[in-house]
């Protein structure tokens, strides 16, 4: 089990001590509500368009996500019913379980590819940012590679391109927040009319790679602050 974990454990000791431990085929029998939409193990649906892939990403991402729904910072009605009653020693264990399950390959047609001028931009914003716009690259906080970084940020690489556009929209219109200070909604107030659909397609057609773990946390800053990131004062801050 990982420190990040432990901490998180140590945070819930309370709660946790009355449930029993659960192996990875318990954790897949208890999940089975989730397997139609995310995979047995989180690995994704085929074919779907919008089901997001769990495996691997990391878990204190995973936590703050469940518990988003519950309290009302993000809102898919099916994910919202699913959490309304789940406390956090629970939802933790569920995270620490998808976070330890391998990446798989993409599980839905990659979009159309972009035209060249198209890609380019896109690939210039993901990699580079934009400097007249204040826009960091969003490979300083998600990884190089685009395979997030522990605890708070998701690898971002072949996600379903609606999911996608619907995120960074969703941070656009309000619909999805994220722990105070909101670093993504900053992110999409920089993008142009346009971008988001260019930067979700190229994300989308991006094959993630097997082998790769979300980069561990560090003390390094990131370029705007993110709530749920700093290590491992996040622990504090999300422990009930
Ligand atoms: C009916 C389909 C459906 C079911 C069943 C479902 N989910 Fe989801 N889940 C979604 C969708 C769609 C999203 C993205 C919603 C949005 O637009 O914010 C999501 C998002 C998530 C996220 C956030 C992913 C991310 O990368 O931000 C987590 C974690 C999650 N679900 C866990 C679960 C768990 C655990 C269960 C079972 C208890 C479950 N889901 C059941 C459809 C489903
Ligand atoms: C300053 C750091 C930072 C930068 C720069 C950044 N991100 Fe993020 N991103 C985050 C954090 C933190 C989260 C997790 C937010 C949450 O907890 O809801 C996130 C989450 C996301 C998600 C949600 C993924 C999911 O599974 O639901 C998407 C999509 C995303 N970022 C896309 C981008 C794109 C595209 C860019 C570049 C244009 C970018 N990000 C730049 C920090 C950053």
């Amino acid at each position: 089990m990982k420190l990040f974990s432990l901490l998180f454990f140590s945070a819930f000791a309370g709660s946790t001590q009355a449930m029993p431990a659960l192996d990875d085929d318990a954790m897949t029998e208890r999940l089975a509500a989730c397997a139609a939409c995310h995979g047995a193990r989180g690995e994704g649906t085929p074919g779907a368009e919008y089901y997001p892939h769990l495996a691997g990403k990391p878990a204190g991402y995973l936590f703050v996500q469940m518990q988003g729904f519950r309290d009302g910072r993000r809102h898919y009605p099916q994910m919202v019913y699913l959490m309304r009653n789940w406390d956090d020693a629970w939802l933790w264990r569920i995270a620490d379980f998808y976070s330890s399950q391998p990446m798989t390959t993409l599980d839905h047609a990659p979009p159309a590819a972009l035209p060249p001028e198209q890609r380019a931009r896109a690939m210039q914003l993901v990699h580079e940012g934009d400097a007249v716009r204040g826009l960091p690259a969003c490979t300083r906080c998600h990884g190089a590679h685009l395979e997030g970084r522990e605890p708070g940020i998701p690898a971002l690489a072949g996600l379903p391109v609606d999911y996608l556009i619907a995120q960074l929209g969703g941070w656009l219109t309000g619909a999805r927040h994220s722990l105070e200070p909101d670093c993504m909604s900053q992110v999409v107030q920089h993008l142009q009319p346009g971008d988001i659909r260019l930067v979700s397609t190229y994300l989308a057609g991006l094959v993630p790679d097997l082998d790769s773990r979300p980069m561990p946390a560090s003390d390094e800053p990131l370029p705007l602050a993110c709530g749920g990131t700093t290590f491992p004062a996040a622990a504090a801050e999300m422990s009930p």
